[in-house]
C-alpha cells in the first residue's frame, strides 16, 4: 500500500545536516537485510541550488562506512559505487571495463552498470541539474539503472527527468532558510516507510 508521511526536521547548520546523512546511512543499515538486498530503493533530493543535496548524500555515503572521494555528479549524471556488504563501499573506477561483480561498459564517458553482481549493492548518484529535455537521457539507458535489483539511486535535480524516472521511494526536500535548512522526508512506499521507521 502507498504510504505518505512525512518528517520535518531543522538542521541549523552543516554540521546537523552530516549528522543527519549518517543518521539516515544508519536507518539503511538497519532495515538493509529486509530491504535493500533485494530491491531498488529511490531517493529523490529537492531543492534549490546550494541547499544542501550533494553534502547530504556525501554524508549517507561516509555513514555507510566509504572513505573515498564522493564527486559531484553535476557534469557526468551520474557516479556509480559498489557495496559488498554494508560498510564497504568501492568507487567504481570510470575506466575500467569490468569489475568483480558487475559488467561496465563506457558510452560517451559515461560508466553505465550492468547486472545486478553477485549479491553486491549497487550506488548510483545523479544529478539532473543540466538537463533541458528528459530525451537527452534515452542515451544512457536509464532502465538499465533502475530495473536493477540491489540498488540504491540517489538523484538530485529529479525534477528535470520526471517523465522518465520511476517513482521515488523517499523524498528528501531541503528547504534554505535565513538560518541553516528545514528537510522533509517524505515515504512514498512502503520501502520508504520501513526507512522512515528505521529513522525514528
Ligand atoms: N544545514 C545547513 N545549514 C547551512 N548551510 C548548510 C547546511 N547544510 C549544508 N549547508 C551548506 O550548503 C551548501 C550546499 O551545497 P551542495 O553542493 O551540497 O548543494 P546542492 O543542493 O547539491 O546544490 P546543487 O543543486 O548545485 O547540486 C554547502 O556550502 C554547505 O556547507
Ligand atoms: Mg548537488
Amino acid at each position: 500500500m502507498k504510504q505518505h508521511r512525512t518528517l520535518h526536521l531543522h538542521l541549523p547548520d552543516e554540521n546537523a545536516t552530516l549528522a543527519f546523512g549518517k543518521r539516515l546511512a544508519h536507518a539503511m543499515d538497519k532495515i538493509a537485510e529486509k530491504t535493500a538486498p533485494a530491491s531498488n530503493i529511490i531517493f529523490y533530493l529537492t531543492g534549490e541550488l546550494g541547499a544542501g543535496k550533494t553534502t547530504l548524500v556525501r554524508s549517507i555515503f561516509r555513514g555507510l562506512g566509504y572513505e573515498g572521494v564522493i564527486k559531484s555528479p553535476t557534469y557526468t549524471l551520474v557516479e556509480s559505487y559498489q557495496l559488498n556488504s554494508i560498510n564497504s563501499i568501492t568507487k567504481t573506477a570510470e575506466t575500467e571495463k569490468t569489475t568483480k561483480a558487475s559488467e561496465t561498459t563506457e558510452m560517451t564517458g559515461i560508466t553505465k552498470i550492468v547486472g545486478d553482481g553477485d549479491g553486491a549493492l549497487t550506488i548510483h548518484h545523479f544529478d539532473f541539474y543540466r538537463i533541458q529535455d528528459p530525451k537527452e537521457l534515452e542515451f544512457i539507458g536509464l532502465a538499465e539503472y533502475f530495473n536493477n535489483k540491489h540498488t540504491i539511486c540517489f538523484i538530485e535535480w529529479p525534477e528535470r527527468a520526471a517523465e522518465v524516472l520511476p517513482p521515488p521511494d523517499l523524498i528528501l526536500k531541503i528547504t534554505i532558510l535565513d538560518e541553516g535548512r528545514e528537510i522533509e522526508m517524505i515515504s512514498e512506499s512502503q520501502k520508504g516507510e520501513n526507512i522512515l521507521e528505521g529513522f525514528l
